[in-house]
């Protein structure tokens, strides 16, 4: 039964993703509609330049975005991306009570609080499914299915052109320069692939992450960023010899001090991982988030995470979401930073260590190294010896230890006159510490 008023819908952008979202708009009307119980109308598509879009529809454009919002529609859907003039059109929805569904992750990572507030003022929706990997039912679980459970940590592949690179590097052994060219030309790096390779992307989705596992205020100021650009085609070696795969991890940890406190840590930086860890073999462009929560252990999702038709999918739920919210009468979950926890710098952060070094072959060496991993109180996991001709290398894994003093150790290491190179240094990441 579709007896409902129409649910009025208004569409801000119409790209790779809008054009999807109007298209699967148009072509499930019948069975949206039966979902929701209400027919779902969309009313308006703003753009730029209409003339750019030829496959919408085109009685549907305006350039009058804001006239858009504040015409007779229940529900704003955003996907031009960006915080101008994102933030400013949404904020008046809100506040006009008109539920957002938005697939804008710089803008939820900068501006999420104030936009949560003012859907609580004026009791709207706002959901962001699509926001973070793509077509991956991630937010939903976080927020509600695992609301009665203490989630520990959020370990995950959330940028699918880093992960296409550094998967490619590995199969073919070619350096980032040449991987990058390459992934632009075949079309899975952006012309401007600035915000992927440099993790502005991926901490973005950290930091909204962070805030639904942790009820906290997390923004992308607060999440230690290190991209891909200097992953070298060495450190892959490295990490395959060692059984291991690198990857560009977004990682939110609930952490507790040594006073007790818990506060929460959140990082995004190449690491390596365990061939069997579940993320080693997330190939290509896709994405995958393992989370682990007290009751619920260990859990994996995993498909596209980006592209028009599956982030087109993620933003469609939320509609069908907000609109059977509007059907019913009431609202959606409300965001919650009831744990207020406390933001650690990347310094405190307890992390591994996998070092390459190039070392002289003779007597005491090993010893002179061992010496400074000890006097910053940094514990060796493993280390592995190889000679050569004239020279060894020298591969140590390091236990925990705070990343600042693994970062002195290297620094002073890397000073020693017995260490010729410092071929590698990475993080290792998804193993027993
Ligand atoms: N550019 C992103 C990626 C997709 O490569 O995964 C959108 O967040």
């Amino acid at each position: 039964m579709t007896t409902g008023k129409p649910i009025k819908v208004a569409m801000l952008g119409c790209g790779t993703v809008g054009t999807e979202v109007a298209r699967l708009l148009r072509e499930q009307r019948h069975d949206l509609a039966a979902r929701i119980g209400a027919p779902v109308e969309l009313t308006g598509i703003a753009v730029r330049r209409p003339n750019k879009h030829r496959d919408a529809p085109q009685e549907l454009l305006t350039t009058d975005s804001a006239a858009l919002v504040e015409s007779d529609v229940d529900v704003v859907v955003e996907v031009i991306g960006g915080i101008e003039p994102a933030r400013g059109l949404l904020l008046s929805a809100l506040r006009a009570g008109k539920s957002v569904v938005t697939a804008n992750k710089a803008l939820l990572a900068e501006h999420g609080p104030e936009l949560y507030a003012a859907a609580d003022a004026s009791g709207a929706d706002i959901y962001f499914e699509a926001a973070v990997a793509g077509a991956i039912p991630l937010l939903r679980p976080l927020r509600e299915s695992l609301a009665g459970d203490r989630i520990t940590r959020v370990m995950g592949i959330v940028n699918g052109t880093t992960n296409y690179i550094l998967s490619a590097m590995s199969a073919t052994g070619s350096g980032y320069g040449e991987t990058l060219e390459e992934a632009s030309r075949l079309g899975y790096a952006e012309a401007d692939p600035t915000a992927d390779v440099d993790g502005f992307d991926a901490a973005s989705k950290a930091a909204i992450l962070a805030s639904l596992a942790f009820h906290t205020r997390v923004t992308a100021s607060d999440v230690h960023r290190e991209g891909i650009a200097s992953v070298t085609a060495a450190d892959i070696a490295a990490a395959t010899v060692l059984n291991r795969t690198v990857k560009l991890l977004a990682i939110c940890e609930r952490v507790t001090g040594q006073d007790g406190a818990e506060a929460v840590s959140v990082r995004v930086h190449p690491a390596m991982i365990p061939d069997g860890h579940p993320l080693a073999s997330v190939g290509g462009a896709f994405n995958a988030v393992f989370v682990e929560a007290d009751a619920a252990g260990q859990l994996m999702f995993y498909g596209q995470g980006a592209g028009g038709a599956p982030t087109a999918s993620a933003v469609l739920g939320d509609l069908v979401a907000v609109a059977r919210n509007k059907v019913a009468g009431g609202r959606g979950p409300r965001e919650s930073a009831y744990a207020e926890l406390p933001v650690r710098p990347m310094g405190q952060a307890s992390t591994r260590y996998h070092i390459s070094l190039d070392v002289a072959d003779r007597a005491g060496v090993l010893s002179q190294v061992a010496a400074v991993f000890a006097e910053h109180e940094v514990s060796i996991a493993a280390v592995r010896q190889e000679g050569r001709p004239t020279d060894a290398s020298l591969v140590v894994i390091t236990h925990a230890a705070t990343d600042a003093a693994l970062r002195s150790t290297v620094d002073k290491i890397a000073g020693l006159p017995v260490v010729r190179e410092v071929v590698s240094v990475m993080r290792v990441e998804g193993e027993e510490s």
